[in-house]
């Protein structure tokens, strides 16, 4: 142990304190010890440092930093060096405001479109988005203070994402849900992981060992500390058992008096508390390095430039007709659409920040057209407004060119609940097709953060996706209508034609407290192009105002499975610009089902008009591997693999074959879904892939427990019921004044506060409610009243 000296000093009570939280967002001190607190602080596009009140969903006031493009815009530049430069932009701005540690980056997996919390995320695909998250992460602490992995493992669902059960198979998890983990956690050290607040198998994150020693640790060589998504502590006794360091919030002395009784009891070996304390004495020499001396008073104006390159260079083009942009800097442009005016740059939630300045759309537009009009064309209220509708329709019949810019509003995605379907708002698609209807020249600016069905694409022009791109994302979408930046943005995750088209979308959350996710890892384009399912835009999909020619394929084998793939790319085009040649690997080896390819290797190139560039790509065995259930390792099939080097997964520009030596490959249980990707996978099929499969049994009155939350208890209990519309009230009067589940934040507030197992509900506010009055609901519900009385009376003597 790294810190004997220190602990060895230290009394138990000591240091099973210093493993919870002294306040919302600081670690505990010991200064007789030179033990300094840390603070803790959202992230990941900028920061979020509350002085005043605090809260886990971005409702009370935080300090005004750099609002950054969030992660799915971030991500969208698939620029590694430019994400670096983002990390380290708000690691200067973690140093300035006295923050030791910064809660991201966000790398679960974009398993279902609409998971409410996509826009935090950067990718369907684990190398991609591991690749993204480890440059964020370097950019971040080579200023000497921390960030935190989250969250681990399987948050794929905002729904009862506190308490629900994801059951997946051994290989989905090793090829699709932890390898965006493994890559940054591998190269880029984070100095804490942050476990996820769903179980996994039966079994808490916080509580997991197989995910928190066994894998991270173990496997990986993670030597940082572990802590809890906010409340997400189960049990505290197995949390230390398992390799969990920190719980934070604290849960105010309430598992420090179980752990200690543990320990006497001989239940705990207190050696488990001595190594967490050690991590954390580590955490604390890792993150307190920031040097002030390092932060000019430029930083804010310096970063809002910044974010407004990233914001640009992360602008996908999706449609082009007719070279219709870039605009001349002179043209004469209407703009519609609310969303023009009222910017949606981020989500709601744990990520909310202040920005230090905001620009919307018509700012940008501006700045570059001289002449110019603006209209609402429908309001950001889900409800019809012909009067703003037919206004605009009448502007866009009188206009050269139409700027429209339409999108998702607050209530369409959010932390905190999921999205019902995958359309933008009625009001504003009848906008579109009406404006259509009497103009040809229209340039549609999406925002939002996740992916949208897109029905109405064919009647517009052009159409440029900005998704949730931060505080100077107005001005950059301007930079790229007018030509100042040529778009380079490419999609980071698969737009289908309809939600029906996603292969989960039959089940995904229809069962939301055992989420099995039977399609294994055919999510996005893993499912798409092996199924050969027509998409609207596919993965890795982005245009250009130029063009570019790849050729001279060369593919060098280095050693058994390291292979060096370099390519020319050249741009042909009118334009200076830039690309993102990617590359898959396709195997054809006959054996063990698999997605027909996957994203292995990605390089984005700066190109002058007329300037050519090799681009260079290192393989190794986990590019071509399979995990092996039955290993328990990686293991290469011996055949074929196609190297593609293409401009998107469907736009394949150069191939070549190379042979690999391996095991035999072995095709099991070749009747299932897996193998012919038709249809839905049952349940019959799951099960041939995981064993121990069982199907979940919904809670009754008798049988629910501290797991179970008021909302799932109204059902069937009176107290219940009036505890929830008693919730309605409380929350409705701090969010607007009346009960409103079209009222964005109302919603947030209320769907996680109802849907909190009850054994969280004493952690979020000092304020929420005990833990006996928590366990008095649940035999209430159960039918057990006198049970539950007896419960607060015991309690309250105890005190
Ligand atoms: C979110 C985390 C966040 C934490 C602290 C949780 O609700 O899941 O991503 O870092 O709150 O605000």
């Amino acid at each position: 142990m790294k810190h004997k000296k220190i602990i060895e000093r230290m009394s138990l009570e000591e240091k099973i304190a210093l493993c919870s939280g002294k306040s919302f967002w600081e670690t505990q001190e010991f200064s007789q010890y030179g033990i300094k607190s840390l603070f803790l602080s959202d992230g990941p596009h900028g920061l979020r440092k509350q002085v005043g009140e605090s809260d886990h969903l971005g409702l009370n006031a935080s300090i005004a930093t750099t609002c950054f493009p969030t992660a799915s815009a971030a991500a969208a530049t698939w620029d590694v060096d430019l994400i670096r430069e983002m990390g380290d932009a708000i690691g200067k701005e973690a140093v300035k405001e006295d923050i030791n540690i910064v809660l991201g980056p966000g790398v679960n997996m974009k398993r279902n479109p609409l998971c409410g919390r996509n826009f935090e995320y950067f990718s369907e695909d684990p190398f991609l988005s591991g690749k993204i998250g480890a440059a964020w992460i370097q950019g971040v602490q080579s200023n000497g203070v921390g960030t935190s992995l989250k969250h681990f493992a399987l948050n794929n669902q905002e729904l009862k994402r506190m308490s629900t059960n994801v059951l997946v198979d051994e290989r989905a998890l090793r090829e699709y849900y932890l390898p965006a983990f493994e890559t940054a956690v591998k190269e880029a050290k984070p100095t804490t992981v942050m476990c996820a607040y769903n179980k996994v198998e039966g079994t808490y994150c916080s509580d997991n060992k197989r995910l928190l020693s066994d894998i991270l640790r173990e496997e990986w060589g993670f030597d940082g500390a572990v802590i809890t998504d906010w409340g997400a502590m189960n049990n505290r006794i197995d949390g230390f058992k398992a390799g969990l360091d920190l719980e934070m919030p604290g849960s105010k002395g309430r598992f420090d008096k179980e752990v200690k009784k543990a320990v006497e009891d001989g239940l705990l070996d207190e050696r488990y508390i001595d190594q967490a304390v050690d991590r954390l004495l580590t955490l604390i020499e890792r993150t307190t390095k920031g040097n002030k001396e390092s932060v000019t008073k430029e930083l804010h104006d310096k970063n809002h430039k910044l974010a407004r390159r990233i914001a640009a260079a992360g602008g996908i083009l999706l449609k082009n007709d007719d070279k219709l942009l870039p605009l001349k800097d002179d043209s004469e442009v209407t703009i519609i659409g609310e969303l023009a005016k009222i910017p949606r740059y981020q989500g709601n939630g744990s990520s909310l920040v202040t920005p230090t300045k905001l620009s919307s759309l018509l700012d940008g537009i501006r700045e570059y057209a001289g002449k110019n009009r603006f209209f609402s064309g429908y309001s950001l209220k889900d409800v019809e407004d012909d009067a703003l509708l037919k206004e605009a329709v009448e502007a866009a019949r009188t206009s050269n060119t139409v700027v429209l810019c339409i999108g998702l509003t607050d209530i369409y995605e959010s932390e905190g609940f999921d999205r019902e379907h995958m359309r933008i708002p009625a009001n504003q698609i009848k906008l579109i097709e009406a404006v259509a209807e009497v103009n040809e020249n229209i340039i549609v600016i999406i925002v939002g953060g996740s992916a949208i069905e897109m029905p109405w694409a064919a009647k517009v022009q052009a159409i440029l996706h900005m998704q949730l791109s931060g505080q100077a994302g107005g001005l950059a979408a301007a930079d790229i209508v007018f030509g100042k930046v040529n778009p380079s943005g490419k999609l980071t995750e698969t737009y289908p034609f309809i939600y029906e088209d996603v292969v989960s979308s039959t089940y995904f959350n229809k069962n939301p407290k055992q989420g099995a996710y039977f399609e294994s890892m055919y999510c996005g384009y893993r499912y798409f192009e092996t199924a050969k399912v027509p998409v609207r835009y596919p993965f890795g999909f982005g245009l250009s105002y130029t063009e570019f020619k790849y050729s001279n394929l060369q593919v060098k084998k280095l050693g058994l499975y390291d292979v060096e793939v370099t390519a020319n790319v050249e741009n042909v085009g009118e334009f200076d610009g830039a690309e993102v040649v990617q590359l898959y690997v396709a195997a054809s080896t006959g054996g063990v089902y698999r997605p027909s390819k996957e994203l292995k290797g990605f390089a984005k190139v700066q190109l002058e008009k007329g300037e050519s560039k090799q681009v260079r790509f290192n393989l190794d065995k986990r590019s071509f591997a399979v995990y092996d259930q039955d290993k328990k390792d990686w293991i290469i099939e011996e055949g074929i693999y196609a190297l593609q080097i293409g401009a998107s997964i469907k736009d394949i520009r150069l191939e070549k074959h190379i042979e690999l030596e391996g095991e035999k490959p072995v095709r099991k249980n070749c009747s299932t879904w897996y193998y012919s990707l038709s249809g839905i996978p049952s349940r019959k099929d799951f099960v041939t892939i995981y064993h121990n499969y069982e199907d979940y049994v919904p809670q009754i009155k008798g049988t629910y427990d501290m797991t179970s939350s008021i909302k799932e208890m109204k059902e069937t209990s009176l107290i219940c019921k009036i505890m929830y519309k008693d919730m309605e009230k409380i929350i409705a009067k701090n969010n607007g004044g009346k009960v409103d589940y079209t009222n964005p934040g109302f919603r947030m507030l209320m769907d996680s506060a109802s849907d909190n197992p009850m054994k969280s509900m004493p952690l979020f506010s000092p304020d929420s409610m005990p833990l006996n009055v928590a366990e008095f609901f649940v035999e209430a519900a159960n039918g057990h009243m006198i049970k539950g009385f007896r419960k607060i009376i015991k309690s309250n003597k105890n005190k």
